[in-house]
């Protein structure tokens, strides 16, 4: 089966074609950090236009790039939400006239679910149950999927997202946007244990994560100890790469350890880390670690199906085709689409969890 996925969630415009949810045959990302980046962070009307002008090249150079003709396509999937609303509509308007035009099945995918799906493309077929991670700049969910297609989030961010942290963090130390890889790459040249942060406990136990107060705590070492901001091109001090280097290691150490405690009380069979924090190095490797204690396989996407693409769209939207769900001309973007769709009291669930939620 072959899709088209279109992806305009945030600030990437993306469209691809792939085959029976495995085989990219065509995917092409149209970035618009330049664009943002003066103002470290996306501006939402800026992105809407931007997907105006750029949602008809990048379909079309994805099918050029195919070699196919657009009626050669079994179906469309495009992302519905969570995003922003004036970009997610640019997506879904043009998807929905392309559907009719072509007179082709259309179906919508959450964001989230394509970020679970970008690891079908270069991995071996995920076992379930699993649990999965998703940490980029929107989220941070731990997810648990007793079977494809059945998500229960069992943590979450109570604040910001862990991209957005890794944001934030190089706003303040003047190292530009994107911040993740900024940091990684410091992080690489510093010391992890130059400067001891906490991480917060969750007063009701629940496994999940708060890193807004780690801003705060690297807003306030940094006036306490007089460290001076990166400023224009200058070479970052070896002081601001020990601090990007015990921030990152105290996000990731955060991620693992409440990824792992949830492992043991919920058996996966395979843990998936994806999204855009994905693509950092150090906590692949601490997330290969877990997963080894636990004696079960990690799979990630690899770097350029971790940030946002349209091939993850497509593969989750392929079996949503397959298993005959169509959506109709009255299909809509919803910013807060969730991704929850079962409860404690699922059968299937409870099979897996070895104590009562
Ligand atoms: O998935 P994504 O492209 O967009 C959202 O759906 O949010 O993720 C973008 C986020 C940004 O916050 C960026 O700083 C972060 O992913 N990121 C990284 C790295 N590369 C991208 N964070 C940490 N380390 C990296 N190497
Ligand atoms: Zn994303």
């Amino acid at each position: 089966m072959l899709v088209l996925g279109i992806e305009t969630s945030c600030d990437e415009t993306a469209a691809a074609i792939v085959r029976d949810s495995r085989e990219i045959v065509s995917s092409v990302i149209a970035s618009q950090v330049p664009i943002h980046k003066r103002f470290g962070g996306v501006v939402p009307e800026l992105a809407s236009r931007e997907h105006l002008d750029k949602i008809v090249p990048i379909v079309e150079e994805a099918f050029e790039r195919a070699a196919i003709k657009k009626d050669d396509i079994d179906g469309i999937a495009v992302t519905i939400g969570p995003g922003l609303i004036g970009s997610l509509l640019v997506g879904v308007s043009y998807a929905k006239a392309m559907a009719f035009a072509l007179n082709k099945p259309i179906v919508g995918v959450n964001h989230i679910e394509g970020h679970i799906y970008s690891v079908c493309f270069e991995n071996p077929p995920v076992e379930y149950p699993a649990l999965a991670l998703i940490v980029s700049g929107g989220h941070t969910n731990l997810f648990f999927v007793p079977s494809a297609g059945k998500y229960k989030i069992v943590g979450r961010t109570r604040d910001d997202a862990a991209g957005e942290a890794f944001d934030k963090v190089a706003k303040l130390l003047g190292l530009g946007y994107p911040g993740g890889p900024i940091i990684e790459r410091l992080a690489r040249e510093g010391d992890p244990k130059a400067v001891e942060f906490a991480i917060p406990r969750m007063g009701d136990k629940r496994p999940d994560f708060s890193f807004s107060g780690l801003k705060t705590a690297v807003q306030k070492y940094v006036r306490e100890s007089g460290l001076q901001p990166v400023s224009n091109g200058q070479e970052p001090s070896q002081a601001i790469k020990d601090l990007a280097a015990s921030f990152q290691s105290t996000v990731i150490r955060s991620l693992v350890t409440t990824m792992e405690r949830v492992a043991v009380d919920y058996f996966p069979k395979t843990l998936i880390v994806a999204g855009g924090v994905a693509c950092n190095g150090a906590l692949r490797e601490a997330s290969r670690k877990a997963a080894d204690r636990l004696g079960v396989p990690v799979y990630f996407p690899s770097p350029h199906l971790s940030t946002d693409n349209a091939a993850m769209i497509a593969a989750a939207g392929t079996v949503k085709l397959q298993a005959g769900e169509r959506a109709g001309w009255d299909l809509n973007a919803d910013v807060s689409l969730r991704l929850q769709n079962i409860d404690v009291e699922d059968e299937e669930l409870r099979k897996h969890v070895r104590y009562r939620l």
